[in-house]
């Protein structure tokens, strides 16, 4: 049996790169696992050979010490992948197909599932519902950053890419299929965009670079991009954004008008959450800061989609509500101007099939929006690292060398 390595959270900043145990189609007891998955059998799983896993902002709220993450958990939720071995109820998956995997974990059996509403399955976290690879409070399935991975439920889950070598020479497209792109898809779609739509992305990250694209190709007229951090600006910028530099000024529904020509919008998606800064003269981090400029310049009648991350335990939290995920959000404004709000993780399956034909006919462009960078699996402490200081570039690990640079 061959070994694995993997990116390992130790303590607030700090992550390495550690041989791990190779995967099996059973969860075993580890750090953050619930009690009650220990010893799950997963004949309906694979074991994927991981070709491409890249770094989240959702990885960096728990690196940051902003999570209840225990040290030794192993880290990567977005994983790409070719099949190495099958379980013994796998009937359509296959030996040596190219799969992307989406980042929540679904059963196909429950209520949710069936509704396809997999990101909050029933049966896959007994804490909640719905679930992760390698993230807190998620259950505890083994995380993906990493040269082998156990997937569960295959037959139901994976997507298949239909030529290898076509898949291949996309893949820095395709490996954003596990989260990101159809992330910020799902936002600028709860947002309500559709054709002719100004909208406004709250946050440059790679999430937010992700709904501006997404806008784009659901038709958005105007799609304005507002972050403090101008390297990702100029990155929005390269793709036909409008931006907004939010540490110039305290008030964006002026800033929004000196574009528009009226300081409202029609949809808009926070890409930021929980660890949102303050505008203009605001000088520090100030969570419900998104949500509340949201509603002031979103239209009445408008959409929020929400995909970023507001969770339900703190501990950096300036302040004690916060710290069990209560903000001061002015949600008056959002009733008088009947705003619909969209929360929660990505059901991904809903949008990664579409998406991937958008990636292989041309359509779409993404990795291109999110300026992918691929590094090795040993170069990801650094890229966590340069990721937190806020670099224009969306990490992707390559464990066994397989990517062309
Ligand atoms: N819902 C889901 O399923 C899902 C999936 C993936 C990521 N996420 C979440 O999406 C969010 C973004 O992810 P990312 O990878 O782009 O993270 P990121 O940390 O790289 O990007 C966040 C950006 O927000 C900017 N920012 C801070 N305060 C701001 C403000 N008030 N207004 C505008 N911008 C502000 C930061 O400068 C940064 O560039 C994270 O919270 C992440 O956890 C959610
Ligand atoms: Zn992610
Ligand atoms: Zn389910």
């Amino acid at each position: 049996m061959t070994g694995n390595r993997a990116v390992v959270y130790k303590g607030p900043g700090r992550v390495a790169v550690e041989a791990t145990e190779y995967p099996d189609l059973v969860l075993k007891d580890g750090p953050g696992v619930n009690p009650l998955n220990v010893g799950r059998k997963c004949e309906h799983g694979v074991i994927l050979k991981v070709v491409s896993t890249n770094i989240c902002g959702s990885d960096q709220h728990m690196v940051r010490g902003r999570t209840t993450a225990p040290e030794g958990l192993v880290l990567g939720h977005e994983i790409t992948g070719e099949v190495v071995e099958v379980g013994r109820d796998v009937e359509f998956i296959h030996k040596g197909d190219l799969v992307s995997v989406p980042f929540n974990i679904a059963c196909g059996r429950c209520t949710n599932c069936k509704h396809g509403d997999t990101h909050i399955c029933l049966h896959v976290n007994p804490d909640r519902p719905g679930s992760a690879y390698g993230y807190v409070d998620m259950g505890g399935w083994v995380g993906g950053q990493a040269e082998y991975v156990m997937v569960p439920y295959a037959d139901f889950q994976l997507l298949k890419f239909p030529d290898k070598e076509q898949a291949m020479a996309k893949i820095l497209d395709l490996t954003m299929l596990s989260d990101i792109f159809p992330t910020g898809f799902h936002g600028a779609v709860t947002a309500g965009v559709t054709i002719g739509s100004t909208v406004y992305v709250a946050g440059a990250g790679p999430v937010g670079l992700a709904a501006a694209h997404s806008a784009q190709l659901l038709g958005a007229s105007v799609v304005i991009v507002g972050d403090l951090n101008e390297q990702r600006l100029a990155q929005a910028r390269s793709f036909g954004c409008e931006t907004v530099n939010l540490s110039e000024h305290d008030d964006l529904g002026e800033q929004i008008e000196q574009i528009l020509g009226l300081p409202e919008v029609d949809c808009a998606i926070d890409c930021v959450g929980f660890e949102a800064h303050g505008h203009g003269h605001v000088h520090t981090e100030a969570p419900a800061t998104v949500l509340n400029t949201m509603m002031q310049i979103t239209r009445a009648g408008g959409k929020l989609g929400i995909p970023g991350l507001y969770v339900t335990g703190d501990p950096g939290a300036t302040d004690e509500d916060a710290k069990v995920g209560s903000l001061k959000i002015r949600i008056g404004l959002g009733w008088a101007k009947a705003h619909s709000f969209t929360t929660g993780q990505t059901p991904v399956m809903r949008y990664h099939r579409q998406l991937m034909n958008a990636i292989l006919s041309g359509r779409a462009a993404i990795a291109k929006a999110v300026n992918a960078t691929v590094i090795s699996l040993y170069e990801a402490p650094a890229g966590y690292q340069e990721f937190n200081d806020g670099v224009a570039r969306k990490f992707v690990l390559d464990p066994h060398g397989l990517i062309n640079r």
